[in-house]
C-alpha cells in the first residue's frame, strides 16, 4: 500500500517523519493482499472503493488492526459478494440489506463493507433507512478527522490518501475533533462523546476546545445508549495505557455522574476541625494507574477501580481522631454484584474474583511488624488462595501517600509480609489448603444431617489449625472433631 502523502507517525513520542518518496503503511503481507482482491473486485463492478477509518487510523499509528472497513460508491453487499468469490474456500457472506452492510471473515481478518452514505454511523440504529452519498459526504458523517480519513483502493489513483478534514494533521498534533459542528456529530450518536474519551485515553491524545464544549454540552444525551455500548467503551478505557485520562475525563465532562455515579460518590476532600480526608477519587485513579503498569489484565484493573467505592458509605469523623472508613472493604465487596449487574458486566467468577480482592484489599498491609505471625499468615493465604499474588499487586498499587515517610514504612513492611508469605506458603503449602475433615465426615460419624452444628466443628478445626493450635493433621483433626462434637453432647455413632 503507498501513500501518497509519504508520513507516518511514530507512536509516544509522537515524532513525524516525512519522506521524499511513496512509503509502506506497514501492511502485513495478507493485508495487502486481501486489499488488493478487494480493489480488483470493486474494479471488475467499476465501483470506487476505499478503506477507511479505524484501519487507516492505526495502521498510521502502527497499533495492530484485525478488521478493516470498505465504504465503496455503490453497493457494498454487491461489492462483498464480489471479494467473495475471490478466496479459495469462498468466506460466508453476512449481510444486513437494511442496514446496507456486509461482512467477510478471511481468516481471523474482518473486512466490513458499506455503500458511502449521506448519514450518520449509528450502530443498529433504530432508523435504518439509508440514503446513498458521495465519499465526502460519507466522511463528513463519521465521528472524529482522525477516523475519516480514507486510503483509495481504485486502480488511478490506488494508495491515495483522501482526507477532506485534515485527520492527518490533527493525527501529528495528536488531536480529537470532529468533522462537522460538535453538536451535530454527538447527536447523531451519543456514544462518540464515550469514543472520544476512550481514544485519548488509548492514543494519548487530546480532545480540541470546540468538541470538548460539545461533549460537555450533550452529556445528558448518552442516557439513551444501550448499557452495553457504554461498558465497552468503559472497558476499553480502563484498559488504556493509563486509565487516569479518560477517567478522569469522563468526571470532568459530567458523563461519570451519569453512567457510573459511586465513582463520583468518591469525589472531593471533607474538612472537620482542620482535618481533611484525601480525595479518594484522584486516588482511586493513581491505584488504577499504578497497577495498569504491572498488569494488563481487565478484572485485576477492575478490582483497583472498586477497591475504596465502599468509602463514601461508610466514611465517619470521630472527634480526636479524624475521618474513618471502618468496613469500608466489606461494605465495597458487597457492592461489586450490583455494580456489575448495572453495568452489565458478568455475573460469574470475574465478579467473584473482583469481589473478594475488594474484601481482602487491606488485608496484606493492615499485617504490622508484631502480629506477623506465621498464623496471621496462614490465614491471609488460606483467605486469598489463588489470588494471593494478585492481591499483594492490588495492595502495592494501594500506597499512594505523598508522605514519603509512610510510603517508606509500608513499603519495607510490606516487602516484609511479602518474605513471610513465602517462607509459610514453602512450609506449610496452604494455599489452595483444605483441612483433613470435610463436613461430610463429620456427618458421618456423628450421624447428623446438614446444619448448624456441622458447620460450627468444620469451622473450629480449620481455625485452630490455621492458628497453629493443633497439627495439620488428620488425627489431630479428628480428635478435636470428638472434644468439640461433646461439647454438643454428640457420640460417633460408629
Ligand atoms: N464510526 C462512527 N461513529 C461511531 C462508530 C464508528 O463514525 N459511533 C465510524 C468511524 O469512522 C470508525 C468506523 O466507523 O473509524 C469503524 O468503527 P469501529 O470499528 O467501531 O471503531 P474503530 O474506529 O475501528 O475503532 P475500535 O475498533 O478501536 O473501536
Amino acid at each position: 500500500m503507498k501513500f501518497y502523502l509519504c508520513s507516518t507517525i511514530h507512536h509516544s513520542p509522537f515524532t513525524i517523519h516525512y519522506l521524499c518518496r511513496p512509503m509502506d503503511i506497514n501492511c502485513t503481507e495478507k493485508e495487502l493482499f486481501l486489499l488488493k482482491k478487494i480493489a480488483h473486485a470493486a474494479g471488475e463492478l467499476q465501483m470506487p472503493c476505499y478503506v477507511i477509518g479505524g484501519f487507516v487510523r492505526d495502521k498510521i499509528l502502527g497499533r495492530p488492526t484485525k478488521d478493516a472497513d470498505i465504504v465503496c460508491v455503490g453497493d457494498g453487499i454487491e461489492l462483498a459478494h464480489k471479494v467473495a468469490e475471490r478466496f479459495q474456500p469462498r468466506p460466508n457472506v453476512a449481510y444486513y440489506k437494511n442496514f446496507g452492510t456486509a461482512s467477510i471473515k478471511v481468516e481471523e481478518f474482518e473486512v466490513e463493507f458499506v455503500g458511502a452514505r449521506k448519514e450518520s454511523y449509528r450502530y443498529h440504529s433504530r432508523n435504518p433507512e439509508v440514503e446513498p452519498g458521495t465519499l465526502e459526504e460519507d466522511q463528513l458523517r463519521r465521528d472524529f478527522t482522525i477516523n475519516a480519513m480514507a486510503i483509495s483502493l481504485n486502480r488511478d489513483d490506488y494508495g491515495k490518501l483522501v482526507d477532506p478534514f485534515n485527520g492527518m494533521e490533527d493525527m501529528k498534533a495528536g488531536i480529537i475533533r470532529t468533522p462537522l459542528e460538535p453538536g451535530q456529530t454527538f447527536s447523531d450518536d451519543p456514544l462518540r462523546m464515550l469514543r472520544a474519551i476512550r481514544f485519548a485515553s488509548q492514543l494519548g491524545f487530546e480532545i480540541e476546545g470546540v468538541t470538548w464544549e460539545g461533549i460537555c454540552l450533550h452529556v445528558d444525551r448518552i442516557k439513551i445508549i444501550s448499557q452495553e455500548r457504554i461498558t465497552e467503551e468503559l472497558n476499553k478505557i480502563l484498559l488504556s495505557p493509563k486509565p487516569s485520562v479518560g477517567l478522569d475525563l469522563l468526571y470532568r465532562a459530567g458523563l461519570m455522574h451519569i453512567i457510573f455515579p459511586q465513582m463520583v460518590d468518591l469525589a472531593g476532600a471533607e474538612y472537620i476541625d482542620g482535618k481533611g480526608h484525601k480525595d479518594n477519587f484522584y486516588h482511586t485513579l493513581q491505584v488504577v494507574d499504578n497497577i495498569s503498569q504491572h498488569t494488563n489484565d481487565l478484572w485485576l484493573r477492575w478490582a483497583a477501580l472498586l477497591h475504596d467505592i465502599g468509602k463514601p458509605a461508610t466514611k465517619k469523623f470521630e472527634p480526636g481522631h479524624g475521618w474513618t472508613f471502618h468496613g469500608h472493604e466489606v461494605v465495597g465487596g458487597r457492592m461489586v454484584p450490583k455494580i456489575f449487574t448495572k453495568l452489565k458486566l458478568p455475573q460469574n467468577e470475574k465478579m467473584r474474583y473482583v469481589r473478594k480482592l475488594v474484601e481482602l484489599h487491606l488485608r496484606p498491609i493492615s499485617l504490622t511488624k508484631e502480629n506477623i505471625t506465621d498464623s496471621a499468615i496462614r490465614r491471609l493465604l488460606f483467605d486469598a488462595g489463588d489470588e494471593m499474588d494478585d492481591l499483594m499487586m492490588l495492595c502495592s498499587a494501594d500506597i499512594t501517600s505523598k508522605n514519603k515517610f509512610k510510603v517508606r514504612r509500608y513499603l519495607s513492611n510490606f516487602n516484609l509480609v511479602r518474605e513471610r508469605l513465602q517462607e509459610v506458603e514453602e512450609k506449610d503449602r496452604i494455599r489452595n489448603w483444605q483441612p483433613p475433615i470435610t463436613g461430610e465426615m463429620i456427618m458421618e460419624v456423628f450421624g447428623l444431617p446438614p446444619g448448624k452444628i456441622v458447620g460450627e466443628i468444620k469451622n473450629a478445626i480449620r481455625e485452630a489449625i490455621l492458628d497453629g493450635e493443633i497439627e495439620n493433621s488428620y488425627d489431630a483433626a479428628y480428635s478435636l472433631m470428638v472434644k468439640k462434637a461433646a461439647e454438643f453432647n454428640l457420640q460417633p455413632v460408629r
